[in-house]
């Protein structure tokens, strides 16, 4: 059995992190009463006392209220700095960081004021926590296509050059990828790449129409793939990788305990797996944590651990000969 220390001190990319998803409880009645508005908790004990999660929906609930209390840029740096400093002490050195502009602008917070104040902790993030990172702008797919797309077009406007990819989050079960087929070609056409949650709740169809309709480059989630074995023969051949969140796959139940979980199988059947942690405020762990989780068990040994780890870079959106530099520190680890 691999130790915890070696799980969390392996470099790593975390590729599947929702920024509003670090939001800690201790933070979030800060920032309210920094703000003047209040949390529909009495105390931060209450509020993570509420972190029983019977599905997707009911976590989601949550975590949209819970982000109401994001209202400056201030908030949103803040908010980023803190994850970038949970994330130096669980050996992350590279994040791609999805936002939910949406869940913000559809509360009146320009989009200028989420993308600038996030922006203001990233540019830092390399000389301050020694991470690299980038951004992923997500649509909330249970808001039209339309919102989507005057989403898309905020973005390219204001800076769109912070912005690597689009993705596709939040209520999944009847919302289908297709549905957004004209935002990503929209976003692809402007050099943006693709990604999407793909069979987290949803069937292994929305994995087929994330690949074949939207192109994403990547699936997150993507556990219920196993369902499909030619989709299974599809993802190993082409090499498309998941993001894979243990910690969130159980709390939200998708899987029974960490012991039910597929990651293992998923790895033996040659899939280009990665461990992520989704939303670590809400589910008990960063992405270390969610390492340490999985080796204890499913009895990962460290060789196992230490693909996982190369896995995340090659997975990542960064540039070759980064993505080699990291890739010597695993080998080093
Ligand atoms: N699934 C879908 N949407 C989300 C998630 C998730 O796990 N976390 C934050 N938004
Ligand atoms: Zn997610």
């Amino acid at each position: 059995m691999a130790d915890a220390s070696f799980a969390h001190r392996l470099p790593k990319a975390e590729l599947h992190l929702h920024i509003e998803g670090t939001f800690e409880p201790e933070l979030i009645f800060e920032i309210a009463e920094r703000n003047k508005v209040t949390v529909p908790y009495p105390s931060v004990d209450a509020l993570r006392r509420a972190y029983e999660f019977s599905d997707l929906q009911s976590f989601l609930n949550l975590y949209y209220d819970a982000m109401a209390v994001l209202r400056t840029e201030q908030d949103f740096a803040d908010l980023a700095h803190a994850y970038l400093a949970r994330a130096k002490g669980q050996g992350v050195v590279h994040a791609e960081i999805f936002f939910d502009p949406q869940a913000h602008t559809a509360r009146g917070i320009p989009y200028e004021v989420v993308s600038d104040g996030l922006w203001s902790a990233l540019r830092e993030s390399e000389r301050r926590y020694g991470i690299s990172s980038k951004l992923i702008l997500c649509f909330l797919r249970d808001l039209t296509a339309e919102s989507a797309m005057q989403t898309l077009e905020t973005a390219l406007r204001h800076h769109g050059d912070r912005i690597v990819a689009v993705g596709l989050d939040s209520a999944e079960v009847g919302h289908p990828p297709t549905k957004f087929r004209h935002v990503f070609e929209r976003a692809r056409a402007e050099g943006l790449l693709t990604v999407a949650h793909a069979g987290e709740e949803g069937p292994p169809e929305y994995v087929w129409e994330a690949l074949d309709v939207l192109k994403v480059s990547r699936v997150d989630h993507g556990v219920r793939s196993l369902e499909d074995p030619k989709l299974v023969a599809r993802l190993r051949d082409e090499k498309i990788p998941l993001t894979v969140c243990p910690f969130s796959n159980v709390k939200l139940r998708v899987v029974d305990t960490l012991r039910d979980h597929p990651l293992a199988r998923m790895l033996e059947l040659g899939l280009h797996a990665t461990v992520n942690s989704d939303d670590p405020a809400y589910f008990g762990g960063y992405v270390g944590d969610n390492l340490a989780g999985v080796a204890d068990a499913l009895a990962l040994d460290d060789g196992t651990l230490a693909t996982l780890a190369r896995n995340s870079f090659t997975a990542s959106f960064i540039d070759a000969p980064t993505r080699d530099r990291y890739l010597s520190r695993v080998a080093e680890a």
